[in-house]
């Protein structure tokens, strides 16, 4: 199986990671969502432990895949695309690959910071990087806020790309990170 994405393709691990960190992506966005819109108590806290468990599952996949996406050739883009589109496209899947390993960073931090424990799957407690600080929890609960919207914006201009790919300029970008062999 091919390993590592070449400059022709990508590898189908390049593939199967994307769509299950997008999904996992997703469902981080809802319960992070879900438990700013909520009042302390029992439940906003068990949304957040599972916010925090999956979120540290998420940080070991997605900074692997930020590694092979750094030092692997990235594949030609499909068509003659516009070389300012296709500089824009590549900052913006890089900003997409960095977010899921630091916003991790930062709830790991603003939790520590609020003396809340984050619990890796099979309940092991990680380590608090600070100790108690009301000011480290602001800013690194702010950060946390601004790097998620941020995080959403990029991720609506990378699907708006995908779109247009697909449905305006009918090439097999899309389908190619779908698996489907495309020949440049
Ligand atoms: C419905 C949601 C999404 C769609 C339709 C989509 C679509 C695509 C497509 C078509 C490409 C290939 C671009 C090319 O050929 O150059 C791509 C690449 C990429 N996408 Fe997405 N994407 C989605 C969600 C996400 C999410 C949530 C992330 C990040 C958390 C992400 C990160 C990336 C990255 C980093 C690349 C570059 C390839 C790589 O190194 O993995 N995408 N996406
Ligand atoms: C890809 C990874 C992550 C994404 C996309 C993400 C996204 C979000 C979003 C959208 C919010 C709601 C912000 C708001 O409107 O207030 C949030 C809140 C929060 N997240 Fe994350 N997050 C991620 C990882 C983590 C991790 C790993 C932790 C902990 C170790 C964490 C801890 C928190 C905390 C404590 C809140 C605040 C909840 C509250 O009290 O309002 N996040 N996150």
């Amino acid at each position: 199986m091919q390993m590592r994405d070449t400059g022709l393709g990508f590898s189908p691990i390049t593939i199967g990671l994307h769509w299950l960190i997008a999904a996992a992506v997703s469902v981080m966005v809802w319960l992070g969502l879900s438990a700013g819109q909520m009042d302390a108590g029992a439940a906003k806290a068990e949304l957040i432990a599972m916010h925090s468990t999956l979120g540290t599952v998420l940080f070991v996949v997605a900074a692997y895949r930020l590694w092979a996406r750094l030092t692997s050739y990235h594949p030609l883009p499909v068509g003659t695309p516009n070389p300012i589109e296709v500089m824009i496209s590549r900052s913006v899947a890089v900003a997409l690959a960095l977010a899921p390993v630091l916003l991790p960073l930062d709830g790991w931090l603003a939790m520590s910071a609020a003396g809340d424990v984050v619990r890796l799957p099979g309940g092991i407690a990680l380590p608090a990087i600070v100790g108690l600080n009301p000011e480290v929890e602001y800013v690194a609960r702010l950060l946390h806020k601004i790097g998620a919207y941020a995080f959403l914006a990029g991720l609506a201009l990378h699907i708006f790309g995908a779109m247009k790919n697909h449905f305006v300029l009918k090439n097999d970008t899309l389908k190619r990170m779908l698996g489907k062999r495309v020949e440049l």
